[in-house]
C-alpha cells in the first residue's frame, strides 16, 4: 500500500467515496477537479495494487489545516490505511507551516474518534450545524 498525491486518475474513486461517505459536502466530479487544482487544498490517495482504496483531503487556511475527508474502503480497513493517510495530511500541514490541524467527526463515529485520539487530537468544540442530523465534534491538535 502507498499513499501519494492524488491525480486525475484517482478522480472517479475519490468522487465515489466522497458521495458515499460525505454526501453532505455536495462535492461532484467537477467540484473535486476544481478542488484538486486549488493550491490551498491537497488530496491524497491510498493505493493497493494500483487500485484506490482510500483518500483524504486537507485544506490550508493560514496557520490552520482542516482535514475534511478521510475514508478507507470497508475491505481495507484495520490495515493502517487511515493511519497512513492521516500521517500524510499532518506532514503536509507541517511543511506548509501550519501550527494546528482540525477535523470534524460525527459524534457516533467510534473508529474515527479512536484514530484521532491515537494521534493526539482532542475535542475542541462542536460544529454549529448538524450533518445527517448528527452532532459533529471538532477535534484539534497543535502541530
Ligand atoms: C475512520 C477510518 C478512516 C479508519 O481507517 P482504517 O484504515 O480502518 O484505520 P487504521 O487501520 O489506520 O486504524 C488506526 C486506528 O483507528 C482506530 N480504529 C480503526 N477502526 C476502528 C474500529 N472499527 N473501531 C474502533 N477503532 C478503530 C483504532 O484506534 C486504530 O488503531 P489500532 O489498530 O491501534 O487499534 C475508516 O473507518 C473509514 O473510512 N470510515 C468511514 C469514513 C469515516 O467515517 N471517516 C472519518 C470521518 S472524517
Amino acid at each position: 500500500m502507498r499513499v501519494i498525491r492524488a491525480t486525475r486518475k484517482h478522480l472517479y474513486s475519490i468522487t465515489a467515496m466522497t458521495r458515499h461517505f460525505f454526501p453532505y459536502t455536495g462535492f461532484t466530479f467537477s467540484t473535486i477537479i476544481e478542488r484538486m487544482a486549488d493550491k490551498s487544498i491537497l488530496y491524497f490517495a491510498a493505493e493497493e495494487n494500483g487500485h484506490t482504496v482510500g483518500f483524504a483531503d486537507v485544506e490550508f487556511h493560514g496557520k490552520q489545516a482542516k482535514i475534511l475527508g478521510l475514508a478507507v474502503l470497508q475491505e481495507f480497513r484495520g490495515m493502517e490505511v487511515g493511519t497512513a493517510l492521516l500521517k500524510k495530511c499532518l506532514a503536509a500541514a507541517k511543511r506548509r507551516g501550519c501550527s494546528r490541524a482540525v477535523m470534524f467527526v460525527a459524534e457516533d463515529n467510534d473508529a474515527a474518534h479512536s484514530l484521532y485520539s491515537k494521534f493526539g487530537f482532542k475535542k475542541s468544540g462542536v460544529l454549529h450545524r448538524k450533518l445527517w442530523d448528527k452532532k459533529v465534534l471538532v477535534y484539534g491538535r497543535d502541530l
